[in-house]
């Protein structure tokens, strides 16, 4: 069961330099060949997930728990670019300006797979095939290209080291809406023909139900609801995941909830006790466990 997991974290936490806790006791699984939505209102925590399992949290910022790949534990950092690759919201961030498109992902395998420098060239134009451009594309600068070119060439880029996971972090939110479909339809391709697992962070449900596999809800800084997608979406049972289905009735992009969210400095018990609707006297004072339900589904709250 467990190599079936590529990646785990175990109580991840992420304090600033004044001790607030900006990720408290996430802990994630992604299984093999499968996508795992991260959705949540601006704030809870999806990149800082994602900078934590790279290795790229600010400075100063103290992380705790553990982090397993294929079941072995691994220091942030060490694995990436390697086994984890990364796809960013802005299509230009995976590439220097000055080099062509194609230099860059020969320059990954030739450095992390060891390719003679005549199969990277064939590599790379295969690579570019697989994510829906044309071979000739490798000699392009990225400002030759359209954003979704560009976010096509990053997806390339991010396979090139065969990795085991990659990493999405809202990759379609700076596309239009067509551009966007076609990189989600790509990035589901990619999970179920070339078997890499798949952390994709959203804002949006209805890339989330379209896409399907697993979600897991952040709010405050945890986890709050896990399950598959389609159960969570059609019957949620965390406060927040239902207040976050009502804001977006229709799937859509997520809208504001009533009421702020508590700062971390100043957050007791759980996360969500000001807005909850449900909220009572141990909601204020006791951070909630996760607990297991029927199906696989795992909640965070007192009081289901
Ligand atoms: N470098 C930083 N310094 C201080 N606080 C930070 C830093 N990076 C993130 N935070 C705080 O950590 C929390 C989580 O941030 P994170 O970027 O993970 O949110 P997010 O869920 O990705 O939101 P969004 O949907 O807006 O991208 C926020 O309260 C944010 O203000
Ligand atoms: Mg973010």
């Amino acid at each position: 069961m467990s190599e079936s997991i590529i990646l785990q974290t175990e109580h991840l936490g992420i304090l600033t330099p004044d001790g607030a806790a900006l990720l408290s006791d996430v802990s994630l699984k992604v299984p093999k060949r499968q996508m795992v939505h991260l959705v949540g209102e601006s704030g809870s925590g999806k990149s800082l997930t994602l900078k934590a399992v790279m290795g790229l949290v600010p400075s100063g910022f103290s992380v705790s728990g553990t982090m397993r790949l294929s079941g072995e534990p691994f220091a942030a950092g060490q694995v990436r670019g390697r086994r984890i690759t990364m796809v960013f919201q802005d299509p230009g961030a995976s590439f220097d300006p000055l080099y062509t498109v194609g230099f860059h992902i020969r320059e990954v395998l030739v450095s992390v797979r060891g390719l003679s420098s005549d199969s990277a060239r064939v590599e790379t134009e295969r690579l570019l095939e697989v994510v829906g451009l044309r071979p000739s594309d490798a000699s392009l600068y990225p400002h030759e290209m359209s954003g979704g070119m560009k976010q096509r060439a990053a997806v390339a880029l991010a396979l090139a080291p065969e990795p085991e996971l990659i990493l999405l972090d809202e990759p379609t939110t700076a596309l239009d809406p067509t551009v966007e479909r076609r990189i989600l339809s790509l990035i589901a391709d990619l999970v179920e023909h070339v078997g890499v697992s798949v952390l994709l962070v959203t804002h949006d449900l209805s890339v989330v139900s379209r896409m399907g596999g697993l979600v897991a809800v952040m709010y405050g800084g945890m986890i709050m609801e896990t399950g598959e997608v389609e159960e969570v979406l059609s019957a949620p049972e965390h406060p927040y995941t239902i207040a976050l289905m009502e804001a977006a009735p229709f799937g859509g992009t997520v809208r504001p909830i009533p009421g702020d969210v508590l700062p971390p400095s100043l957050r007791t018990g759980c996360p969500f006790h000001n807005r909850c609707p449900e909220a009572t006297d141990i909601c204020h004072g006791t951070v909630p466990e996760v607990r297991r339900h029927a199906g696989g589904r795992e909640v965070r709250c007192h009081l289901r």
